[in-house]
């Protein structure tokens, strides 16, 4: 059958048949009879059908996360033409410079070696898997019997490849996650049919905490696989000893606990001392503990274009991992993977952490104290990451809810990212208005200190401006 003739294509958020000037687009064989182009009844259909609508193998509300569409509504107000003018308080970028005290140089330039003009092994290369290990051992895993090797490594191209990489070799499961959690769960939990994903609520009164026994009861339904970011997207808070270790001793022999430990670094609650939270700690035998940790260069070392990330776990399920790389994502670029070996010596990182922390502590308690003083209510300072998640409900009604705040912040240049987007799968499991997120936006301290004032006194802006006229309604 030939295609040659195709003469038309249909608009797909209308239905209604359209002539191309593309060939590539052009799909049927036929100009639109009269019949259909006049015919109400055969638009509904063809718009009803995805069958009868051009590629129909293609689903594009699956393209893109909910931090994504903030900067493309951030687009549609001059965000692309003017950046430096913007504050994008939504993105969860560190800042990336060179100045914060303390902190190592990154290299500007980076040797690309013959090795590295090659394929790499999809595991990651053995000297930057080793030195991972050594990593984890110096910094978690003193004196303990049971200590990593490069076999308990592989390195992924970023943190997404990795959690796709983890979902594609997990067993026929229950997988547990909570809400609120990371944007990108919602498309990676329902790209495989490999395990069923269960969401499980957290509760607003005492700060989405994830108690053990929630766990446990997680565990007695029949979920076998727990994910979990720790510090947490987007509540800003972290699960720590002695609760995060209960939980792994309720897991031990029960459940694969997959940890995303991105923010690990950003750990305020031990005086900025260099420690990073992670759930190492506390495995008992690095091989037989269903454990898998999840981190990278992309926040901690304020590195996300680089696209340089490890998975630590038993060797079993890291061998699974890294050989899923041949036909997922071919594995991360070799001559990055080379550059990062000499930063992750332990005493290196320590000192980075340290700075990092101190660094960021002041940057959070600049944002928190600003937005008291607008008069948003901050029950409990955020002790990890650089989120807060900022409850809008003693706001005007206009600008109560995380949509309508987003909205009067792009007229200010502000870019901040509503709550629904991290209650995971919202819009097919309940009304919007229904979700117990709605009334929240992400806040992210990443960017610089001065984006944060622009940003703040932005928001400023929004708050008088409703404050002072209750009639103002949100364009
Ligand atoms: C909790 C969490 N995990 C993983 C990632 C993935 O990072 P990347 O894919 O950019 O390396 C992010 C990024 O925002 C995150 O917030």
């Amino acid at each position: 059958m030939s295609f040659n003739n195709r003469k038309f294509s249909i608009n797909r958020q209308t239905g209604v048949p359209r002539i191309s000037a593309k060939a590539d687009r052009r799909f049927s064989s036929h100009e639109p009879s009269p019949q259909e182009t006049n015919s109400k009844i055969h638009r509904q259909f063809r718009n009803a059908h995805e069958g009868h609508r051009p590629h129909a193998g293609l689903d594009p509300t699956r393209a893109s996360t909910g931090v994504v569409w903030c900067t493309e509504r951030a687009y549609e107000h001059g965000f692309a033409e003017e950046p430096e003018k913007w504050a994008n308080l939504g993105q969860g970028a560190p800042e990336v410079e060179d100045h914060i005290e303390g902190s190592f140089e990154r290299p500007k330039m980076i040797d690309i070696t013959m090795a590295g003009r090659e394929y790499g092994p999809t595991a990651g290369i053995k000297g930057l898997r080793a030195a991972v290990a050594n990593l984890y051992n110096a910094h978690h895993r003193k004196g303990k019997r049971s200590q990593y090797t490069y076999e308990n490594v592989c390195i992924v191209p970023g943190g997404r490849a990795g959690l796709i990489r983890i979902a594609a070799v997990l067993n026929n499961a229950y997988l547990g996650f909570f809400i609120p959690d990371y944007t990108a769960y919602n498309e990676m939990l329902s790209l495989f049919k490999n395990f069923a994903a269960i969401p499980s609520p957290l509760a607003e009164s005492d700060g989405y905490h994830i108690h053990p026994n929630k766990i446990a009861e997680e565990i007695a339904r029949g979920t076998s696989v727990i994910l979990t970011s720790n510090p947490r997207n987007p509540t800003g808070r972290v699960v720590k000893n002695p609760q995060l270790a209960e939980i792994q001793d309720i897991c031990r022999d029960r459940a694969t606990l997959v940890m995303d430990e991105f923010y690990g670094g950003y750990n305020y609650t031990s005086n900025c001392d260099g420690t990073t939270i992670s759930a190492a700690d506390n495995i008992e035998d690095v091989d037989e503990d269903d454990v898998l940790i999840i981190d990278g260069l992309t926040k901690r070392f304020r590195l996300p274009g680089w696209r340089i990330a490890w998975i630590v776990g038993p060797k079993e399920f890291i061998k699974a991992i890294g050989s899923c790389g041949s036909y997922l994502d071919g594995g991360a670029a070799v001559p990055f993977q080379e550059a990062a070996i000499p930063m992750l010596e332990p005493d290196k990182v320590l000192a980075e952490m340290k700075a990092l922390q101190r660094h960021f502590k002041v940057k959070r308690d600049y944002v928190v104290k600003r937005l008291r003083d607008m008069g948003f209510i901050i029950k409990t300072v955020p002790d990890s990451t650089f989120y807060l998640w900022l409850d809008l409900e003693g706001l005007p009604p206009a600008i109560a809810d995380g949509l309508n705040f987003f909205q009067a912040c792009l007229e200010e240049r502000v870019i901040v990212v509503p709550g629904i987007f991290f209650d995971l799968n919202p819009s097919k499991r309940r009304d919007l208005f229904d979700s117990p997120c709605h009334h929240f936006v992400r806040f992210s301290y990443g960017p610089k200190m001065d984006t944060l004032k622009m940003g703040l006194d932005g928001i400023e802006r929004v708050v008088a401006k409703f404050k002072h006229s209750s009639s103002v309604a949100v364009k």
